[in-house]
């Protein structure tokens, strides 16, 4: 029987104001059109654990295609909608997003099963789901706003910290769920369930892994490297033997692990310094990079390819891995700010943040004062004082340029002083004078 009590005052606690009236008058919608609506999923769970999260999912009890272009009409939103799987998504114009979708009702029937008893949609489509947390549903129609509706338990497995499956063929079903359990304990901090957790050692056993699609894998994958700690989900994988199922042969050990810690470390330095780059940075592929450090380059495709990486992504990956191995040598054995600069000076931001892991502290510390600062200076002279000083544009230019950037990376230029700039900028321009009329 389902647990009622209301989340009201949750949902205007947790939400900026513009959201939680969007929700509201998306609820006032549904109550105009006879549906109901449901806020569902990662969303509620989160609402009641307390843990931020904005990305709203909402079911209704009928089309949402429908639905959502009416919304989309009255609250002068645009709307995506997907009328083979009956989804839709909001886009709000100060850039706020809802997706919603239509109840599945039409869970396995076969022609000579008995007509099922009126079963509410929104019950049918949370029984699919894959643990009892993601179950709740809090209604937004406004007789009954901020009704929590809690129909296999969630809110009891909430307050116990486990993760529990609704069946026991759950993990047969959909084994990518096997990884979404343990990235939810971890990231949740709650065991799992006795009965889960030996149904969970058992699809591992079945290898049922085989049976699913590489992209669906590593979809889940990249939300575990996407997690906060992502290597204490890993201790996890590896204690279930899901890591050797993953990826045979593949070393984790000590050194493996501790190169994931540091990877953490340069990922929230990362974030903290250059918050503009951080949305478009992979910071997964750091750590794939991590995982994959010191392993034999046919066996990385050979994981690679069973994940079916989508073909940019596994180029920009082995690539990431063949400079990272060629750099860092140079690295080591590099003494100049100029000489780090201009191996660096081309990195990627995922390079950036995985050679600073990599590397010992003294490079390391160097690698983060190129990101930091050395790539950032901005010589005083230009082209047009080259032109000035009697050169004809060209090449040659750039490489001027270049110079008197590395000559004030190495402190041998004052990188305030123009006119210091300019008459070494001199020295370079009479030196290539020099060499084309001898
Ligand atoms: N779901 C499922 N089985 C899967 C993937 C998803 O049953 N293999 C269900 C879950 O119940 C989940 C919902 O679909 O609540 C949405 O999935 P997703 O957006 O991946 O997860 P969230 O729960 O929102 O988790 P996160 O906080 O990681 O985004």
């Amino acid at each position: 029987e389902p647990k009622f009590r209301n989340v009201k005052h949750l949902l205007k606690k947790a939400l900026p104001r513009e959201l939680y009236s969007l929700i509201e008058r998306i609820g006032e919608v549904a109550q105009e059109l006879g549906l109901n609506a449901y806020l569902v999923g990662g969303f509620v769970r989160d609402l009641v654990i307390g843990r931020k999260n904005f990305d709203i999912d909402i079911v209704v009890e009928g089309d949402a295609v429908t639905f959502s272009k009416e919304v989309a009409k009255r609250l002068g939103a645009k709307v995506h909608t997907f009328e083979r799987f009956k989804t839709a998504t909001l886009i709000f114009p100060e850039g706020l997003r809802i997706d919603l979708a239509s109840a599945r009702t039409e869970l396995y029937r076969s022609p000579g099963a008995l007509p099922e008893v009126d079963t509410a949609p929104l019950k049918k489509d949370l029984m699919r789901r894959d643990f009892t947390i993601n179950t709740l549903a809090v209604k937004i129609n406004p007789s009954e706003f901020g009704r929590l509706i809690d129909f296999f338990g969630g809110l009891r497995d909430i307050k116990e910290r486990k993760i529990r499956v609704l069946h026991s063929l759950s993990f047969v079903e959909d084994p990518t769920r096997i990884l979404r359990a343990l990235r939810f304990a971890t990231r949740y901090r709650f065991e799992l369930g006795r009965h889960t957790e030996r149904l969970l050692k058992m699809a591992v056993e079945r290898k049922l892994f085989k049976t699913v699609e590489g992209q669906r894998i590593y979809h889940e994958l990249k939300q575990i490297l996407l997690e906060e700690n992502p290597l204490r989900v890993f201790l996890k994988l590896d204690r279930y033997g899901v890591l050797a199922e993953l990826f045979p042969g593949l070393r984790w050990d000590r050194e493996k692990k501790d190169l994931f810690e540091k990877v953490r470390k340069s990922v929230i330095w990362h974030k903290l310094n250059f918050p503009k780059l951080s949305p478009d940075t992979d910071y997964h592929l750091v750590y794939l990079l991590a995982l994959f450090w010191g392993e034999p380059e046919n066996r990385v495709k050979e994981y690679l390819a069973a994940l079916t990486l989508p073909g940019k992504e596994e180029r920009e990956l082995l690539n990431l891995l063949k400079r990272a191995r060629e750099l860092l040598p140079r690295l080591e054995s590099a003494d100049r700010n100029s000489t780090y600069l201009s191996l660096l000076e081309s990195a990627p931001e995922e390079l950036l943040i995985f050679l600073s892991a990599v590397s010992p502290p003294e490079v390391s510390e160097k690698v983060r004062e190129v990101a930091t600062r050395l790539r950032y200076i901005k010589p005083l002279v230009s082209g047009n004082d080259i032109k000035a000083l009697g050169l004809k544009p060209g090449p040659v230019f750039s490489e001027l340029l270049r110079r008197v950037k590395y000559a004030v990376a190495d402190g041998e230029l004052p990188p305030d002083s123009r006119e210091e700039q300019l008459a070494y900028l001199k020295e370079l321009v009479d030196a290539v004078k020099e060499r084309n009329n001898p």
